[in-house]
């Protein structure tokens, strides 16, 4: 148990009951980061009015039964009633030496593992990323890392929209300018532009836009000639996606897709039970929901529309028929929708279906993990000057080309300044993403996201090409540091003990489905190693087992970063 927030949870806990009972074992200890203490203990005041003391009494009968041996050299009365608790140095030593003899950093794995679905990036057949989908694409996969670190069994689900009414319009499309043109432009990655172009036609030409939607019926129903274009369009985008996965380092695969298309022999049946249940209802010729709780104008019920009157199934049905199969087939006790702000009715009425159709129980939980916009400088949905979204592959190819000027004449040999540009651009943009509360929207700035100080990617990537070459000019490897770990300055006490802190970052982390939980706490562990680095001598630390303790601290820090880094999905290279 390396957690000192934990482990003083548990002294205090055992005060509690000392002090008032076993009645009181299940109160919590309060325990909060202090600026006059390592921590303090906030229990008293909540106790206080359960036993209707004055918080100072209940404080000072705890801290005469707060047993704090081994771990905490003084509990302290201050305040209305909060208990300041400083570690003792001996500890902390002791646990930053088992944590760097732990592989795991004493990071715990959960028990029982739980499958957990995350439903992330949110592509779409024959649509070109943009910047949108950085966000719910980059928060997703470091989710997803962070679930399977600490042993959870993750179902990565990218929802691929290919199965909606643009298709029909797509595949109209297909037919009028004939397969070689559209072949032509896919294979140029012109997804856009051929969208555009249908989404065009189907504006001005009324006998178009009644052949598709038509045609949606059709394919729905599974016509041999439609289902064949649309494949060619689901492969073209299929190929594309997976670059720019790769390139991003997102660990999705093409068996992540869980694309609408799959659900489709799923969707009459959804369709029945829900009539037969009553909570689905024919409403203007097509099959409503209508969950109670969301109203429009004038009070008027808002639909998940299930199935058009034309017989065609929209992104409702699918997304309704993926909740079940989720919560009822998979028996899922937990989905995480990293999915933007804008869907978040959407998904609420969605969920709130689910309940009433008795597959969401309270065992389960449907959680919308919520992402807010990535913005200009001006506050709006980043733009191109005519006003389309940016496409992210430019995005990427913009941040890359930056960080190549910010390293530029660092390196001599070209291929290795590309390969470290890459890395630096990619980690920038990246981090930039996870350091932000997902649901905060922030404004892209490159400077900003690229500089060398401050909570950066390239700050982080920079800090532990630092320690590599402590340990490179001593000609020393750091996996084969044990210490042991003494600590006599306040800077290497401060490393130390930020370090002790991984566990929780990573288990808040994945309980709230908050990567910049994690990224606070890399940020803090590279600021508190840059302090110790400034102050405390490492190679040249006279004394042998001061340098010892030193490196051994560096190592932990590096690996500490490392791992941290990896699970934010930020490339880390060798040197910089
Ligand atoms: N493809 C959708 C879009 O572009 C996002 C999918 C999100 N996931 C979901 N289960 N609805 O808006």
């Amino acid at each position: 148990m390396a957690d000192p927030q934990e482990v003083l949870a548990q002294r205090v806990r055992a005060a509690i009951v000392a002090a008032f009972g076993p009645g009181y074992a299940d109160t919590d200890p309060v325990i909060r980061p202090s600026s006059f203490a390592d921590f303090q203990s906030n229990a008293a005041l909540p106790l206080a009015k359960r036993l209707g003391l004055l918080p100072r009494e209940v404080a000072a009968q705890l801290a005469a039964h707060l047993d704090l041996a081994g771990v905490a050299e003084r509990g302290e009365i201050s305040g209305p009633g909060f208990i300041n608790l400083t570690l003792a140095g001996d500890w902390i030593a002791g646990q930053a030496t088992a944590q760097l003899a732990d592989p795991r950093l004493c990071v715990p794995v959960v028990d029982p593992a739980e499958t957990v679905v995350v439903d992330y990036s949110g592509p779409n057949v024959a649509k070109e990323l943009h910047a949108g989908h950085l966000r719910a694409t980059a928060v997703g996969d470091s989710v997803v890392r962070i679930l399977e670190f600490l042993g959870q069994h993750v179902v990565r689900a990218a929802h691929l929209g290919d199965w909606g009414t643009p298709f029909g319009m797509m595949i109209e499309w297909a037919l009028d300018i004939g397969q070689a043109a559209m072949h032509d432009q896919l294979a140029a990655g012109e997804f856009t532009a051929f969208y555009q172009a249908a989404r065009a036609q189907f504006n001005a030409d009324p006998a178009f836009a009644e052949r598709a939607r038509r045609r949606v019926a059709t394919l729905q129903a599974g016509d041999e000639e439609s289902l064949r274009l649309w494949r060619l369009l689901v492969d073209a985008s299929m190929e594309y996606l997976m670059g720019v996965y790769s390139r991003l380092q997102i660990t999705l695969t093409s068996d992540d897709m869980a694309p609408e298309s799959f659900y489709n022999p799923m969707l009459a049946e959804v369709c029945t039970e829900l009539q037969d249940a009553g909570i689905a209802v024919i409403s203007e010729g097509a099959l409503c929901a209508f969950p109670p709780g969301f109203t429009g104008r004038e009070g008027a019920p808002i639909p998940l529309i299930l199935r058009k009157s034309d017989g065609a199934y929209g992104y409702d049905t699918t997304d309704v028929a993926a909740i079940r199969y989720r919560l009822v087939d998979l028996k899922v006790r937990r989905i995480v929708y990293v999915v933007g702000s804008e869907q978040s009715q959407h998904l609420a009425m969605v969920f709130t279906l689910a309940r009433q159709a008795g597959w969401l129980t309270d065992e389960a939980s449907a959680e919308h993990a919520v992402i807010g916009l990535l913005t200009g400088a001006d506050g709006k949905r980043l733009q191109t000057r005519t006003g389309e979204q940016v496409k992210l592959a430019a995005l990427i190819d913009e941040a890359v080309e930056r960080a190549s000027r910010v390293i530029a004449g660092r390196y001599e040999d070209p291929a290795e300044r590309d390969r470290i540009a890459e890395a630096v651009g990619i980690g920038a943009l990246k981090y930039g993403d996870l350091s932000v509360a997902r649901q905060s929207s922030y404004a892209l700035d490159f400077d900003q996201l690229l500089a060398l100080t401050g909570n950066t990617g390239p700050y982080l990537q920079y800090a532990t090409a630092r320690i590599r070459s402590i340990f490179r000019k001593a000609g020393l490897d750091p996996e084969q540091q044990t210490g042991p770990v003494q600590l006599t300055e306040p800077a290497e006490r401060a490393l130390a003990l930020t370090m002790l802190g991984f566990g929780a970052a990573v288990t808040g982390a994945a309980q709230t489905a908050e990567p910049h939980l994690l990224a606070s706490f890399v940020f803090d562990v590279a600021s508190a190693f840059t302090t110790f680095y400034e102050q405390c001598p490492v190679l040249q630390a006279g004394d042998p087992a001061v340098r010892d303790s030193r490196l051994a601290l560096s190592a932990l820090a590096l690996r500490i970063l490392l791992t941290g880094l990896h699970l934010l999905g930020i490339p880390v290279p060798e040197r910089m």
